[in-house]
């Protein structure tokens, strides 16, 4: 049984762990693994291709299907309306198949860029694999994006295929797609009969191709995935990763989400962030897990009787769902058996102390809580199943992971911090199979991502004396919101674009389900009065635009925004009188008056 240490000090509050917690446990001791992990080790647990090759699609589908476990249950599909789709690896690779086919008979070859903007339906995973067996480059979007977050991603990324369904071609990307030239194929799912001009009807074309297919030839450092990420400034930038980061996703499963092969995996992420791919798809896959999909949103019935009625043993979901559950009350769970459930993890935002704890409440388990992010890949820091957690803690550093929290010096360089609850920046020592290789066509960018032999997350943390880490915030303006990042700038941009607007400045604000919720100040050109009805206008504005999860959910006027003297608008200074807190360091503020 998991015990709760009853310590007042909300830091030194610790759940234990005994051994009859964790049988089996892939890692069961942490400071024998780490003493003896090699990142070589984990990359002998793979294939590979004949003559030093690498794909990562290989080693999720064909490797398994050159095991003889084709007819192990890969992926089990749970439509909207509950009806429910089996592919077993032998399945899924046929799929899959078929869709490197079709991509090869369309011309899209090696190095091609394929982007995916779709829910959680199947389509979504032979495309992502498909892809990768292709040799092409995949690259997801998140279907609530608007048509700009869209097109900015897409254009960065010089797209040369699409899959989306018909419905959000017409709406998010038919408006601007001439303007796209890279963009040569665009296929479509759940077609009416009417198919838009210059598009293909993937159904039809997937029904016609054939299932066998050879992998094509790609290397460890053939890029496979773009994930795009946010930053303060700026567009969006496009992490590169490679075939490589297979390894990590494959032995990051097995130790931070102790994938077994008899485990029923479920991950709630949405496929168009990196979560949905590295753990949604590729990980669990590689492992040779039973995964569930669910294409429905968030219900927490659909959710519980998922949970049991999959009999699902690994489930990896994010704080916001979990303090939507939490609504519904412990009760609830308990009229549910869940009893199958061995581990339930975390990730994507800070988890609150008192959501790890209500896990002991309603599943008689705690959540653990991990961290990384777009950049790393895979999963960095995590509390370990076989470990005692720590309400409110990340975790410690994956084998094979080197952590540290670092100080900024003057003169740009900084130097580690290793006394305990010392705050500072997380950094990571470079040199793990997940690690971004760039952002695509920004070598500055990527290159101030790195200081002396260090890779400078932007977040701030603590780490304690036994090495757990604890996140404290960002270290610069990038808005999470229900798990989701976003940036500032690409929300200041959409609402400059209205004819009213003369200054727009973004930041999250806090919001107990979702984290942080977007919220913009505005300041109207000459000739614009501030109104209910122009604030309302201006919403919509940025709705249509961006999309409903990315827009502002709240607009606020003001005559004019703090700014540097060199022009910058200060949202930290917004976010600080927002929140009715200490203004700080102000030297650099231009006065506000005009
Ligand atoms: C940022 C990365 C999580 C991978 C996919 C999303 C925040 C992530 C935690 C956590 C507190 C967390 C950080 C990080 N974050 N995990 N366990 N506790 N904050 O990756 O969209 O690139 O976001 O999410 O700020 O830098 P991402």
């Amino acid at each position: 049984m998991i015990t709760m240490d009853p310590t007042a000090n909300a830091r030194d509050e610790r759940i234990r762990k005994r051994p009859e917690d964790y049988p089996g446990a892939n890692l069961s001791n942490y400071e024998d693994f780490i003493g003896k992990f090699a990142w070589d080790q984990a990359r002998a647990l793979l294939d590979g291709l004949p003559g030093g090759g690498l794909n990562i699609a290989y080693e999720a589908i064909d490797r398994h299907l050159k095991a003889g476990r084709g007819d192990k249950l890969a992926l089990r599909w749970i439509a909207r309306d509950a009806k429910i789709r089996d592919f077993t690896y032998s399945a899924l690779g046929a799929q899959v198949n078929r869709f490197v086919n079709t991509l090869a008979e369309h011309g899209i070859r090696k190095g091609d860029r394929v982007f995916s903007l779709l829910g959680r339906v199947p389509e979504l995973y032979f495309a992502a694999l498909g892809t990768l067996k292709n040799g092409s480059v995949f690259s997801p979007l998140f279907s609530a994006f608007g048509p700009e977050p869209i097109k900015a991603r897409m254009t960065i990324g010089q797209a040369n295929a699409l899959v989306t369904t018909e419905a959000f071609y017409r709406r998010k990307i038919e408006p601007w797609r001439k303007e796209l030239a890279s963009l040569e194929k665009v296929f479509l799912t759940e077609c009416s009969a009417n198919l838009p001009p210059d598009t293909i009807d993937l159904a039809a074309a997937l029904a016609q191709a054939s299932e066998v297919c050879e992998t094509v030839q790609t290397l460890p450092e053939d890029m496979a995935l773009l994930h795009f990420t946010s930053g303060t400034t700026g567009k969006p930038k496009g992490a590169i990763h490679v075939h490589e980061a297979v390894v990590a996703h494959n032995v990051t499963g097995k130790l931070a989400l102790d994938f077994h092969p008899d485990d029923i995996f479920w991950c709630t992420a949405d496929p168009g962030w990196i979560t949905g791919t590295s753990y949604g798809i590729i990980s669990p896959l590689t492992n040779g897990v039973t995964m569930v999909i669910d294409q429905a949103e968030f219900d927490a019935e659909r959710w519980y009787r998922i949970l049991q009625d999959q009999k699902v043993s690994v489930w990896y979901t994010a704080p916001t769902a979990i303090r939507m559950l939490m609504k519904t009350g412990a009760d609830f769970a308990k009229r549910f058996d869940l009893s199958r459930l061995r581990l339930l993890a975390s990730v994507g935002e800070p988890l609150n102390p008192e959501a790890v704890l209500w896990g002991m409440q309603a599943f008689g388990k705690p959540f653990h809580d991990n961290w990384w992010q777009t950049e790393t890949g895979g999963i960095m820091i995590t509390n370990f199943l076989a470990m005692d957690v720590k309400p409110g803690s990340m975790g410690r550093p994956l084998p094979g992971i080197a952590a540290g929290i670092v100080e900024h010096l003057e003169g740009g360089s900084v130097r580690e911090i290793t006394k305990p609850m010392a705050m500072g920046e997380l950094a990571l020592r470079p040199g793990w199979p997940s690690m971004m290789r760039g952002y695509l066509n920004e070598e500055a960018r990527y290159k101030k991502c790195f200081v002396n032999g260090w890779y400078l997350t932007g977040d701030l943390a603590m780490r304690d004396s036994e090495g757990y880490y604890w996140f404290v915030g960002r270290a610069d303006d990038v808005i999470k919101s229900s798990g989701h990042l976003i940036g500032p700038f690409e929300v200041e941009s959409a609402l400059m674009e209205h004819k009213a607007v003369a200054e727009a400045g973004v930041i999250g604000i806090p919001e107990p389900t979702a984290g942080e919720v977007v919220k913009a100040y505005v300041a109207l050109k000459d000739g614009f009065t501030a109104s209910e009805a122009l604030r309302k206008e201006l919403l919509g504005h940025a709705r249509q635009r961006l999309g409903p999860a990315v827009a502002p959910k709240d607009i606020a006027f003001r005559q004019n925004l703090p700014k540097t003297r060199s022009g910058k608008i200060m949202r930290r200074l917004l976010k600080a009188r927002e929140l009715g807190l200490p203004e700080g360091d102000i030297s650099t503020l231009e006065s506000e008056e005009r």
